[in-house]
């Protein structure tokens, strides 16, 4: 009885120090539940060195995140649509402690206290960090947006690998209204609806910080979705994208209009976002 015990313990710990930061995102079941049919768009660009997060918080994956480690921000993230439970909006940002640190646990941590923490280790070499965005004038718009989530997936949102510098004016209005406007599309019309929202770097607009350039500023967020009934077919599709300017335009978009968008600012071929273009 005393081995099954040490052994269950040996195992829960196992669990406890498994890797958010993944070569692939098949190595986590949990972690491919979240693009549709377990299909991964996963066009990667020599140019661009590219991570995999499945975020965990609370010991517990809530989306996938492609995230570009030499633009530092992501290049998308993926989840599934939950109604919002209410509630307070997250006041700590976060940090993914395994691009410090690949034998650091994995699992989010909220920044200010990893870097006290941890003063002698810098903590940004591989992502952006809360101060990067401190009066650099854009907001950290999120990719996967709290309000498609109920606590506690809303607050691992708030993690600085899915947020990007946004237009204020951008993230507060149109981005923001199209976002709420899905709500009830997926509210109304959806059993379940599988999200990718991503954006595309500019090619040398920047947070410069101290003369470092540290935090691409995107020049287009984009949005794809496929949601289905509760038999699993695919019953409706789309998304938009939006230059990242005081313009405050969402053009919406069909996913192969998508496709062919984000193929004019990809070296490698964009293939389906999802499973057969999300068609039955
Ligand atoms: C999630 O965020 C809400 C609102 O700020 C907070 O009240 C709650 O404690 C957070 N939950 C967890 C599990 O940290």
């Amino acid at each position: 009885m005393q081995s099954l015990f040490s052994l269950c313990v040996a195992a829960a710990s196992l669990l406890l120090v498994a890797s958010d930061v993944v070569t692939n995102f098949h190595d986590i079941p949990e972690c491919l539940d979240f693009f549709y049919k377990g299909n991964v768009p996963d066009w990667v660009q020599a140019s661009r060195d590219t991570v995999r997060i499945c975020q965990r918080f609370q010991n517990q994956y809530h989306f996938a995140t492609l995230y570009d480690a030499s633009h530092r921000i992501a290049v998308y993230s993926a989840y599934v649509f939950e109604p919002s439970n209410g509630g307070g909006r997250e006041k700590r940002w976060f940090v993914e402690p395994q691009l410090v640190d690949p034998s650091w646990q994995g699992e989010m941590r909220d920044g200010y206290w990893l870097g006290q923490d941890n003063p002698d280790i810098y903590l940004g070499e591989r992502q952006a960090l809360n101060e990067d965005y401190t009066n650099s004038g854009f907001d950290r718009g999120h990719l996967n947006p709290n309000g498609h989530h109920a606590v506690p997936g809303r607050n691992s949102t708030f993690t600085l690998t899915n947020v990007v510098p946004q237009n204020p004016k951008l993230n507060q209005n149109a981005w923001k209204d199209y976002e709420m406007k899905l709500t009830n599309t997926f509210r109304s019309r959806c059993w379940k609806a599988h999200v990718l929202v991503g954006a595309i770097p500019s090619a040398n607009n920047w947070i410069v910080k101290n003369n470092v350039r540290r935090v691409n500023i995107p020049e287009f967020i984009w949005n794809a979705y496929c949601c289905m009934d509760h038999n699993g077919r695919p019953v409706l599709s789309g998304g938009a994208t939006a230059l990242n300017s005081e313009q405050n335009v969402v053009q919406e978009r069909t996913l192969d209009e998508l496709q062919g968008f984000l193929q004019q600012y990809s070296d490698a071929p964009v293939g389906d976002l999802f499973r057969a273009q999300c068609q039955a």
